[in-house]
């Protein structure tokens, strides 16, 4: 199995579909439930082997950065009173011993594409993953089972793919393949960004996890602007061709949508409950 050391997160966007909700707090801490999207990122990574996190932020979104430092008081209080459950859960923000996070800024949000291209400089050699934190995978870390599935030696990019109604095509890449109902790993001929319903390819659609092998950051360099004005990562993958859809076994919740972030609340909920009885009955 190829090992993906280092996972690039691209939260610089400024998450204008969350205002206000978005004004202050970056989209990437807004809570699931008790948990922040990006906590579940992270450790969607870890469980992927990453080695190192790659932040592209914004300057004005250095919360997230205090989120991943340590807080030694609040941890001292939290021990002294015997909080150990929520201590536990505080621990739980920072990376383990032989993870270690580099934070680069994207001054300016001109894309996803150009996101990518601006965390490269601190990936380490091989290929990349890459977690957009809105985009929450529960169930079977996602991931983990894209680098289990990924083949260097026959793929350029492995990108999680979502069946949608064709009415929402426009909001996401499309893939072109042959076999849109296949499971695991399809390969495709192409991949098109927001394309017209009338005009895409398939109803497979490209989600937020990534593998690309590192040939992506000089196909970024070159790419120049795309769909709305921005540097789309989808043209990059399509210009770097060998380009495999995943459909992964995970539910996925568009939490960068007031009703997505709804439903996955309610689902982690439901899922709290159910370990909290299963913790009862034992
Ligand atoms: P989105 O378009 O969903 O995020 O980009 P956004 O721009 O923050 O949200 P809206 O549309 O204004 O509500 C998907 C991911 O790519 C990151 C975002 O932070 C998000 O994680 N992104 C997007 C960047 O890091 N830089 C960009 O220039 C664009």
């Amino acid at each position: 199995m190829t090992r993906i050391d280092t996972v690039i997160f691209p939260v610089a966007g400024m998450g204008t579909r969350m205002l206000p909700a978005t004004k202050v707090t970056p989209k990437e801490l807004l809570p699931v439930y008790d948990t922040p999207l990006l906590q579940f990122a992270i450790d969607e990574a870890l469980a992927a082997g990453a080695r190192r996190i790659v932040l592209v932020s914004h300057p004005k979104k250095a919360a997230i950065e205090a989120y991943l430092a340590a807080e030694p008081e609040l941890e001292d209080t939290l021990a002294e009173k015997g909080k150990s459950d929520l201590l536990r859960a505080v621990r739980t923000t920072r990376l383990p011993e032989g993870v270690d996070l580099k934070v680069v800024m994207q001054e300016e949000p001109l894309g996803l594409g150009h996101a990518v291209l601006c965390g490269g400089a601190a990936a380490l050699d091989g290929p990349v993953g890459v977690i957009l934190p809105d985009d929450l995978i529960l169930g079977r870390p996602c991931l983990a089972e894209m680098v289990a599935a990924y083949d260097p030696n026959t793929m350029k990019s492995l990108v999680a793919a979502q069946d949608v109604s064709r009415g929402k095509v426009s909001s996401y890449g499309i893939f072109d393949c042959d076999d849109a109902s296949g499971s695991g790993a399809i390969p495709a001929r192409g991949i098109v960004e927001k394309p017209d319903p009338e005009d895409a390819p398939s109803t497979l659609a490209a989600v937020g996890r990534y593998i690309l092998s590192p040939e992506i950051f000089d196909v970024l360099e070159g790419i120049g602007q795309g769909a709305g004005g921005e540097i789309q990562l989808t043209d990059a993958i399509a210009a770097l061709g060998s380009i495999s859809a995943f459909r992964f076994s995970g539910d996925r919740y568009d939490c960068g949508s007031k009703d997505g972030l709804v439903e996955a609340t309610l689902a982690v909920q439901a899922s709290r409950a159910r370990h909290h009885l299963r913790v009862a009955a034992e």
